[in-house]
């Protein structure tokens, strides 16, 4: 109720009602008659009819709290689950994908809305390659689809969000890498965000092609061998010149890091959510980074 009450009073009927509701839960949860009076509430019309506008009361209430403190500069996403979402819907892989390319172009104005500026996104694997052809073409297409939208997308102006595609660009079709490297060139300039989408991404894989490059540059006389530090090596990187993640959000429930962002997550905050990509609401994304914001990073110290 603290919270609810520190809020600028915008819409005071709403807030009457979230309070009301608030106040109910709190108490009902407790007892089973209670129990049985909330489900009543919960399937009541009135209560369906308002839960929308109550739900977007709470997340503003979140989004509030939230900018009292500081926001994660740099959020990783591992966007997982859509294929066992579109399953427990009784729908096709593909059509999972759909959602979760939906949920992604969200996600960047829930980023835009609480100022998390970078913001980079697992959205294909090396391995991913190796799934039906059918399957890699439909997210082949739907991310080709996406870049193309996206240069034509005012918000990515408006904001100058500078997009780079990371990953094995040369293992992609030729179609996208073009369409890639378009948006990549349009958007260089912008300086404001950053999104990254990795595709044809292993983070292995990066780390070997780093050294590859570096062992290059000593052959080449261009790098000693005593002047490779850290900072260095992370030049070396898809990721050069960006910072690294603050906070790295995996979805699906799976808590792993399936080979993203190996060398920069060092020091990330690591959250995973019990939810599909594609069923994340903003109120999960909210959670996440006020979960993020109550950790104490230590850094080893
Ligand atoms: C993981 O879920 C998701 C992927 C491998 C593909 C991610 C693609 C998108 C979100 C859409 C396109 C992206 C862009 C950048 C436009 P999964 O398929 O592994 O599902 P599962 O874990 O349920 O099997």
């Amino acid at each position: 109720m603290e919270g609810v009450r520190s809020i600028p009073a915008k819409k005071p009927s709403l807030r009457l009602l979230a309070e009301k509701i608030d106040e109910i839960e709190k108490y009902a949860i407790h007892s089973a008659t209670g129990k049985k009076v909330l489900a009543k509430i919960y399937q009541s019309n009135i209560y369906k009819y308002i839960s929308k506008k109550i739900n977007e009361f709470r997340d503003y209430k979140l989004v509030e709290e939230i900018k009292q403190h500081p926001v994660p500069k740099h959020v990783a996403v591992i966007m997982d689950g859509n294929r066992r979402f579109a399953k427990s819907l009784g729908l096709t892989p593909e059509v999972g994908h759909l959602f979760g390319r939906d949920k992604l172009e969200q996600m960047l104005e829930w980023c835009f809305e609480l100022g998390i500026k970078i913001l980079t996104v697992y959205a294909f694997s090396t391995e991913n390659f190796n799934r039906s052809s059918k399957e890699v073409k439909t997210i082949m297409d739907l991310c080709k689809e996406e870049l193309d939208k996206a240069i034509k997308d005012s918000r990515i102006h408006k904001n100058r969000v500078r997009v780079r595609v990371i990953g094995r660009l040369d293992s992609l079709p030729q179609d996208i890498r073009q369409s890639a490297q378009y948006i990549m060139d349009s958007t260089k300039n912008y300086d404001n965000y950053s999104l990254n989408i990795a595709l044809a991404y292993g983070g292995r894989e990066e780390i070997l092609h780093a050294i590859q490059k570096i062992a290059k540059d000593v052959k080449k006389g261009r790098l000693k061998i005593e002047d490779i530090s850290e900072n260095i090596f992370s030049s070396y990187l898809y990721t050069n010149g960006l910072q690294d993640p603050d906070l790295i959000l995996r979805t699906s429930g799976e808590e792993r890091i399936s080979n993203f962002l190996l060398w920069q997550l060092a020091y990330s905050e690591l959250y995973f959510a019990d939810i599909y990509w594609p069923a994340l609401q903003k109120r999960d994304f909210l959670r996440a980074i006020r979960t993020y914001q109550k950790r104490q990073r230590r850094y080893g110290k």
